[in-house]
């Protein structure tokens, strides 16, 4: 059986995150391996109701409970889907994890960032990424991008998209093993050839 391999995609709101999945997949089904392709929040069954209270639930909801809602669907779906498959020896691309909690409710929100790693180390029980992805871009592109049409997180404002950003810089900065970033503006083309060249290395 070959090993499976845990990616996560990770960065702001509109960094092109979702179109180099799906390249990435491509490239391992091409290969003849079986790709799970998944996301968070809300993979599917209990997860989709958590990501429509996250995404849409327009009363408040404070900093310290809309982590625990994020960690509640993520150690679902660690349990339930992540780790059975890496275990049959798929390979897991995940649209963000756990770096999303450290940028959007750590330096977003101003949760304590010590708090967030233990938290999410209990939601993992300690499994990480193999490998995690960090597409980069500013955050008057990330805004531009998004587009009106905005949800729950994206109405956030742009100050926040700005810590969250910040934080995902000094994500890649503290953990250069795991962490890999890369820059957004670039073309998907360019983009894709370079998240080969890493796989490839790893
Ligand atoms: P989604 O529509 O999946 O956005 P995107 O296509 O940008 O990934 O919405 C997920 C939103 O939830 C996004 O704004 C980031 C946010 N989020 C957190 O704030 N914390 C988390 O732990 C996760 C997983 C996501």
């Amino acid at each position: 059986m070959k090993k499976g391999l845990f990616i996560t995609f990770e960065g702001v709101d509109g960094c092109g995150k979702t179109t180099q999945i799906n390249l990435l997949k491509d490239y391992y089904e091409k290969q003849g391996r079986t790709v799970l392709l998944t996301r968070e929040p809300g993979a599917k069954g209990l997860g989709v109701k958590l990501r429509e209270i996250l995404l849409n639930y327009d009363g408040e909801v404070s900093p310290n409970c809309e982590s625990f809602l994020f960690l509640a669907d993520r150690a679902q779906h660690i349990d339930t889907i992540i780790k059975p498959a890496v275990e049959r020896g798929e390979i897991v691309l995940c649209d963000r994890h756990t770096d999303s909690t450290v940028a959007y409710q750590g330096y977003g929100r101003g949760v304590d960032l010590d708090r967030i790693n233990m938290l999410n180390n209990i939601a993992t029980s300690g499994m990480k990424p193999d490998l995690t992805l960090i597409f980069d871009i500013d955050t008057d592109t990330s805004m531009a991008r998004v587009g009106k049409e905005k949800d729950r997180m994206e109405s956030a404002g742009i100050e926040f998209f700005k810590k969250v950003r910040n934080g995902y810089l000094d994500i890649a900065k503290n953990e250069p093993q795991r962490v890999k970033l890369l820059d957004g503006n670039k073309s998907i083309e360019e983009i894709h050839n370079q998240v080969l060249d890493i796989i490839k290395s790893i």
